[in-house]
């Protein structure tokens, strides 16, 4: 990486955050540039040097590291054993004895919890990547906290740590987070593992592609579309843009087109999720979208084309206002190539021919720009996570601990 204009990692810059450390204790301490900040300058310089540097730490034995993208919709683990996983970010109890004798198991999760969610006491723990409902000690927010805590650990047993390993995680939440919810996000996590420390989404997503300096990551989510510029260092409040024209919006869309078109169709949201899922696209060039969904019953087909087209395309125009504010408000001598490194990553990023519509839009109102995609969009934020989890030295761990 190379070294940016400002004195972003610099170790004697005091975080933001810093100003919270001392009121918590050490082990509440977890985000990097907390930790940055309660290691002193010893920790600081450690972490900015493995940082700069993009190195290994010294690693300790026995120890296994997770990176975890904990989201509104799904919840990814890539863990230094080599296991990846994903599940939809749905818990759910049995209801009473019946629905207990019948599904032979204390909680169900991802899509077997969706699928049996009539006989379930069900739970989307998430909202925006962090705990739903802040209100700390209201029942709901028990039940919230139990369900995130179950899928944590679910996520974790699907990561297969050996019994004699230690479990050092990073975990990815939205930059903008409260602290509130970075505790109870901590506390969620701490019954599965032996340290852990959370980090950024957008952070971690492109530090996992060594792309730190004048990046702006927009990563489109099922609630949320997040977008961040990066300049080598924490993003802060007036890095970031969260808009709601993202995955769910685009079903709702869809949704409300085939009401208007084709009102004798029957289909519930998840079906119409899949079909975005399979089909969408907002390229020039696109095969026919014809699907069966019930009249009365009986399978009928429909064209989607234009319907799902138009309502993809819907999210573009929202994605590049919010681009060109973080464009617009940057350091002039760096717009250009902030223009020219723009990042899809998340679920929604894998719409077909986003990277060429967000181009066209960026040409004609700021005179051009470049769209890069993740690789892999489902990983991209776990990935980059498990990579900060290997950067960090091993001391840092053992004090998180
Ligand atoms: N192939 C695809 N084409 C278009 N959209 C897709 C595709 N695959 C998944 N999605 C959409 O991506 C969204 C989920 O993305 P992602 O898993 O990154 O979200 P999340 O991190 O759980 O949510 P959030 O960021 O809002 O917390 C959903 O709306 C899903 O329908
Ligand atoms: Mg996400």
């Amino acid at each position: 990486m190379t070294t940016s204009k400002n004195t972003d990692m610099d170790p004697t810059a005091e975080p933001e955050e810093a100003a919270i450390a001392p009121e918590t204790q050490p082990r509440e301490v977890a985000t990097i540039e907390q930790r940055a900040a309660a290691a002193g300058e010893r920790g600081a310089a450690a972490v900015a040097d493995a940082i700069e540097q993009g190195e290994d730490a010294e690693k300790a034995v026995g120890v296994l590291y997770l990176g975890i993208d904990l989201g509104t919709s799904r919840t990814s683990v890539s863990a230094s054993n080599g296991q990846r996983e994903t599940i939809a970010s749905y818990v759910g109890y049995p209801k009473d004895a019946v629905s207990q004798k019948l599904l032979k198991k204390r909680v169900l999760f991802g899509q077997e919890a969706l699928d049996k969610r009539l006989a379930l006491n069900f739970f989307r723990p998430l909202e925006h990547g962090v705990l739903k409902s802040s209100e700390e000690g209201t029942p709901e927010y028990e039940d919230n906290l139990r369900a995130a805590k179950d899928l944590i650990s679910e996520v974790i047993r699907r990561a297969k740590p050996r019994k004699d390993e230690l479990i050092y995680a990073v975990i990815g939440v939205p930059a903008q987070v409260s602290i509130n919810n970075k505790q109870a996000v901590l506390d969620a996590a701490r019954e599965s593992v032996d340290s852990v420390m959370l980090c950024s989404e957008p952070f971690s997503v492109a530090y996992g592609l060594d792309m730190l300096d004048d990046v702006l990551v927009i990563d489109i989510g099922a609630g949320t579309t997040d977008l961040c510029r990066m300049h080598g260092t924490m993003p802060e409040d007036a890095d970031q843009i969260t808009i709601t024209f993202a995955g769910d919006y685009i079903d709702n869309k869809l949704a409300e087109y085939i009401r208007e078109t084709y009102p004798e169709a029957q289909f519930s949201i998840e079906m119409i999720r899949k079909i975005k899922e399979r089909y969408a696209s907002v390229a020039d060039e696109v095969d026919k979208v014809v699907v069966d969904l019930p009249v009365n019953g009986k399978p009928t087909s429909f064209d989607l084309t234009d319907g799902l087209r138009a309502a993809c395309q819907t999210i573009v125009g929202p994605m590049v206002d919010g681009l060109s504010t973080l464009v617009s408000t940057f350091d002039p001598e760096f717009q250009d190539r902030l223009k020219n490194r723009v990042l899809l990553a998340g679920g929604g990023s894998q719409i077909k021919g986003l990277d060429l519509a967000i181009e066209r839009e960026m040409a004609t109102r700021l005179g051009g720009g470049k769209v890069m995609r993740c690789e892999e969009p489902m990983y991209g934020g776990a990935g980059g996570a498990l990579k900060v989890a290997h950067d960090m030295p091993a001391e840092f761990w053992e004090k998180l601990k």
